[in-house]
């Protein structure tokens, strides 16, 4: 019974269009009423794009059908496909001399018994179906209920069928003899050849080769049955895979399953990453029994795709420069930060470094360093296994991870147990596994571009912070001493005023401080244009300076100016610039021209920690602990470093400032240093708010360095858990208040609760607890059990160890 009937042979133009219209309705289009055909007759065929029934050949169940598929809007695949399930998704195809047949491309039984695929345009033949038996006439073809498309004979023999000629999928009955091969597809739906397959060999070995990435033809082995006696790969109509062997024993290939036959589509497939895996499928909702109507991996070999290592150093799964991971049977491959995929669309191609390599050659200059603008990208639990070129046994994590730094040539390092192996870029044969192995650090330039930076560049104080504006009113004291010691100086010599961009002020003797004029402060910041800042003491606007240490500058203006002291503040400012610390920002100059009292700073591009720590684009662990280090040796300086110690007063997020290179820099230091005049008016009105204040300040107990340490201690819970230390939206009261919550987490060992949204952090949660440690040391009450920033810095350094910290609040 045939009730086909051929449609007219449509002009070009035509099917064109009608592909158009069928690629477009085609998702609305997937319940189409295929037309059943037991039997193909000769002179029967498809052609391509056709909207109707007649693109395929359906099994009498229906559950199969051979016929066109449109692959996104590259063309045609004369293929076969579940025919009863949403994805369509497909078995079988004709890898003709063009795999993708344009619109109009005809597949058709010939009157002599041939199947040829031509194509639309030219009627070129590129493809044809080639029986074993050329003598023997083929009188019909059949798409069967199994799956397999057959020609056959009038006596139905099957001369031919898709059964014998396997592309990457097995269905159950179908059976693989030795000398077959299955050849995995490109990726998902690219359907040229992929670069793994897997045979059962004439010698009763199956095995999966990978294919080396520069020659075709040289094949690396990643997996084998190590039989030597298989006849056949079978997928039994249990849903059963295994070999059979010459006296009729069977050898599993996968494990044994119990998904019924009667409830559940198979497939057995050697997938795009080189594994091969049996999938089921349910056929309704009814019969699904809790699994869900999607193909599920039932198993698979080799289990872990991301352990292949082809013993020749070809390629697994993944690309050069990405790593491998394996969750739910699935691999999936990645870029390290700093590397991005060659071909997005196509992830096994590897990523590319997005970075210019470290310099092997130094500048002169100290503050500069190469190395400094590198910083690594952490993968717990990753290896790169194969591009070691030293070992170093025996040394700290911390060693590891500065030697590495420090040499050009290392790429990449893992660290496990006191073991440092040093890698070379291309990497390859990377995977990440839970539990397995230690740390993989790939090297990565700082220099980031604009996603991450926040809008600004300088700190927006969002708080009106009563400390700042008396801190800085008191510093700002009249300075007419201060004006009379340089202004000779500045009318002595005689320098040009020239227009914006031009400028060269005086430089002080002895003092690597500019003085500027008011005029000369009005053409750097284009008449103070752009603001970057401000808060309750002043505002601070970006300027730019052609002369001098780097091209920008911050300029910080003052609402409040007290006409007395100016010894001290002249003796402020110069003391100020006297610092010189790569963990402080540089005072550039000063203006101090009657009423207009300004000071210039360095421009940090990167602007404030908060940004970073609270803000949306955050900065990972390892740099975040690098960043409180930082601090930690700025504070150091300021404390011991400077012949009068300098007590910063007023140590949060919104004074460290970052630079291009993300280099951690304290500001706003040396002006409180009139505190100890002024402090009982100074605190005033912070009192209640538990933040960065130590608890000195408001008992009449004397100031010392140890309030910065407190502040530090504050900041670094913040660093660690990159959240404010007052947070009124807590979802609990007990989270509100940082340092309590945090020591309640300590106390009760529940830090991964502090650390949860942290998933980088939790892999390094003992780490976490020893910096915890340290900070819970730094916010003691008791200023005396305080550590001194020195014993700070080698405790987070790991050279001495850490004690158990004492409650906070217990003296
Ligand atoms: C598919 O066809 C191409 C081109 O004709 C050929 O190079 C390739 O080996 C074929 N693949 C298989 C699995 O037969
Ligand atoms: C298919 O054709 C063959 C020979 O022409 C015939 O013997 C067979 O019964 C047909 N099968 C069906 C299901 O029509
Ligand atoms: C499929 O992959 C091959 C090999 O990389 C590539 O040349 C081809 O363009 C891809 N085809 C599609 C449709 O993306
Ligand atoms: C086939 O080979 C396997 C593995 O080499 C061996 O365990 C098994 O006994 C062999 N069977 C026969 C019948 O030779
Ligand atoms: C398929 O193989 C399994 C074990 O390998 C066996 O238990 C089952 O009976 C087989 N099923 C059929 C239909 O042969
Ligand atoms: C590792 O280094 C430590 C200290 O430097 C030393 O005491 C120890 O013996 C070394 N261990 C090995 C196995 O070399
Ligand atoms: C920033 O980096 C991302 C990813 O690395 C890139 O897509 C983007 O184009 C870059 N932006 C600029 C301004 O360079």
């Amino acid at each position: 019974m045939i009730t086909y009937k051929p449609p007219m042979p449509y002009p070009l133009v035509i099917c064109v269009s009608l592909f158009l219209v069928s690629s477009l309705l085609q998702p609305f289009c997937t319940t189409t009423t295929a037309q059943t055909y037991k039997n193909v007759s000769k002179g029967d065929f498809l052609i391509a794009g056709q909207r109707d029934s007649s693109s395929f050949w359906a099994s009498p169940s229906g559950e199969f059908a051979f016929g066109f598929q449109a692959i996104r809007n590259a063309g045609f695949l004369l293929a076969i496909w579940f025919n009863k399930i949403p994805a369509r998704t497909i078995v079988w195809w004709a890898n003709g001399t063009e795999l993708l047949a344009p619109a109009g491309s005809k597949v058709q039984l010939t009157a002599d018994g041939q199947l040829v695929l031509l194509k639309g345009t030219t009627g070129e033949k590129i493809w044809q179906a080639e029986p074993s038996d050329n003598r023997v006439f083929v009188s019909h073809a059949a798409m069967l209920d199994t799956g397999s498309f057959v020609l056959a004979t009038a006596g139905s023999e099957y001369l031919w069928e898709t059964f014998t000629s396997p592309t990457d999928t097995l269905l159950p009955s179908q059976t693989m003899v030795q000398r077959t091969t299955l050849v995995a597809r490109h990726g998902e739906t690219n359907y040229s050849d992929g670069r793994f397959t897997f045979t059962l060999q004439g010698d009763g070995n199956l095995v999966a080769y990978a294919k080396h990435t520069a020659l075709d033809s040289v094949m690396d082995y990643y997996w084998a049955s190590s039989t030597n006696n298989a006849t056949k790969l079978i997928f039994n109509t249990s849903g059963s895979i295994y070999l059979e062997v010459m006296d009729g024993s069977i050898i599993n290939v996968l494990p044994s399953n119990a998904v019924s036959m009667q409830d559940f589509y198979h497939r057995g497939i050697l997938e795009y990453d080189g594994a091969f895996r049996h999938y089921v499928y349910p056929k309704s909702t009814s019969s699904a029994a809790g699994r869900p109507m999607a193909w599920t991996c039932l198993s698979a070999v080799p289990p872990n795709i991301c352990r292949l290592y082809p013993p020749d150093r070809g390629l697994g799964p993944c690309g050069f420069n990405s790593y491998c991971s394996y969750q739910d049977q699935k691999s999936s491959c990645h870029c390290p930060e700093g590397f991005s995929f060659i071909d997005p669309n196509d992830r096994s191609r590897g990523c590319q470094q997005n970075f210019v390599s470290q310099s092997c050659t130094e500048p002169s200059s100290d503050t500069d360093k190469e190395t400094d603008r590198f910083y690594f990208y952490d993968i717990p639990n990753g290896d790169w296994h194969l591009n070691d070129y030293e070992w170093i046994h025996n040394v700290t994590e911390d060693f590891c991870r500065r030697n590495c730094l420090a040499d050009c040539f290392c790429g990449a390092a893992t660290y496990t147990n006191g073991d440092c192996h040093k890698k070379m870029l291309p990497l390859s044969n990377g995977r990440t596994e839970s539990g397995v192995y230690g740390i993989t650090m790939v090297k990565t330039r700082k220099a980031r571009n604009s996603t991450l930076q926040p809008p600004g560049g300088y700190p927006k104080s969002e708080n009106k912070d009563l400390s700042t504006l008396i801190i800085i009113g008191a510093v700002l004291l009249g300075s007419s001493v201060f004006l009379n010691i340089f202004s000779l100086q500045v009318m002595a010599v005689r320098f040009v005023k020239r227009k914006r961009r031009n400028i060269q002020p005086l430089v002080l003797p002895g003092m690597d401080l500019q003085c500027f004029t008011y005029e000369e402060i009005k053409i750097v910041t284009d008449e103070f244009k752009e603001e970057i800042g401000s808060g309750s003491f002043g505002r601070v606007f970006k300027g730019f300076l052609a002369s001098g240490v780097g091209n920008y500058v911050a300029v910080k203006t003052f609402n409040s100016m007290v006409a007395e002291r100016e010894q001290e503040f002249n003796a402020e400012v110069s003391a100020i610039g006297r610092t010189n610390h790569r963990n402080l920002i540089k005072l550039i100059g000063f203006c101090n021209e009657k009423q207009h009292r300004l000071l210039v700073y360095e421009f940090m591009s990167n602007g404030s920690l908060s940004n970073f720590l609270f803000g949306d684009s955050r900065i990972n662990w390892y740099d975040r602990i690098q960043i409180a280090l930082e601090i930690a040796r700025g504070l150091l300086y300021l404390h011991e470093g400077c012949s009068t110690p300098i007590i910063h007063c007023d140590i949060k997020p919104q004074n460290i400032l970052l630079d291009d290179s993300f280099t951690a820099k304290i500001s706003d230091f040396g002006l409180a240093k009139l505190l100890k005049i002024e402090q009982s008016r100074t605190m005033t009105g912070i009192r209640g708010t538990k933040g960065y204040v130590a608890p000195e300040w408001f008992r009449s107990k004397p100031i010392t360095i140890k309030v910065d340490v407190y502040s530090y201690g504050i900041l670094f819970l913040e660093i660690i858990c990159s959240r404010k230390c007052f947070d009124t939206e807590a979802e609990d009261e007990h989270k509100m208040v940082l340092a309590d919550w945090a020591y309640d987490c300590y106390v009760e060992r529940k830090l991964d609760q502090l650390m949860k949204d942290d998933k980088e952090a939790m892999e390094y949660l003992e780490r976490v607890e020893k910096y915890v440690k340290i900070a819970i040391w730094c916010i003691q009450e008791n200023p005396a059990q305080r550590p001194p920033m020195d014993r700070v810095i080698q405790m987070i350094e790991g050279s001495i160890e850490v004690p158990i910290p004492p409650d906070p609040s217990s003296s």
